[in-house]
């Protein structure tokens, strides 16, 4: 298998931070290993719920010194790639099953100066991505259900992430591998195990009751 360990990648997801004090929160994550900052867009449609848009992104940007991985849980992404674009996204990341034309989208988004990802939800299959894999830097495997922070991670979905590292391997892909929701102390190790190379957390992060740091120090120390 991996004979040489891959690098795992950090990514606190902001859903879960204090918004009152958005710029500290993002510096305190920075300050303590945090390598990407992840930001949910929800839009009321594609999920329940509605958090920020490209306001909110434009002021992380002017904080940020990591990249910003700008999750789009929206209808019609194509519409606001640009907008997101200009805001500061580094990352952009569609749902597969909110977008007719992946293809096409994704090409707008590298055009626009961005990382391209596609993300799937649990009860998506890898087979629908799997030939977009070599054109995309990352692949999200969503572990919940997208729309909310807080909620249980769902281990089968595993099996997906094992499938798409086989892929990767096989075929030297540059793509990265993110797995979203429900990651904490007693999850990371299992699907770091699966080939996930960056993992968002949100609760186990900003929600820490002793505080980010804490967060991100024991979500490691599972890795080390
Ligand atoms: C859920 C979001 C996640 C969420 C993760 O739809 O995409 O990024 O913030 O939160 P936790 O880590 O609390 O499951
Ligand atoms: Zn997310």
């Amino acid at each position: 298998m991996n004979q040489i360990k891959r690098k795992a990648l950090i990514a606190p997801s902001l859903l879960a931070a204090d918004f009152s004090e958005l710029g500290a929160q993002l510096e305190q994550a920075e300050a303590a290993g945090a390598d990407w900052h992840h930001v949910d867009v929800m839009d009321g449609h594609f999920v329940p719920n509605i958090s920020l848009g490209p306001a909110i992104v434009g002021a992380c940007q002017r904080v940020a010194t990591i990249p910003l991985d700008v999750h789009l849980m929206i209808e019609n992404p194509d519409k606001y790639l640009e907008a997101f674009a200009k805001a500061g996204a580094d990352h952009i990341l569609i749902h597969e099953e909110a977008s007719p034309d992946l293809e096409k989208s994704i090409a707008h988004i590298k055009k626009l100066g961005c990382k391209a990802g596609v993300v799937i939800k649990p009860g998506t299959t890898v087979k629908s991505i799997e030939s977009i894999l070599a054109k995309i830097d990352i692949v999200l495997v969503m572990s919940v259900e997208p729309g909310f922070g807080g909620q249980h991670f769902m281990p089968e979905v595993l099996p997906k992430v094992e499938q798409i590292r086989e892929w990767i391997d096989a075929q030297q892909l540059d793509c990265q591998i993110e797995i979203d929701g429900g990651i904490e102390q007693d999850t990371i190790a299992n699907a770091y195990a699966a080939g996930v190379d960056v993992f968002v957390a949100g609760t186990s992060i900003y929600g820490h009751p002793n505080g980010i740091y804490e967060g991100i120090n024991l979500l490691k120390s599972q890795l080390a």
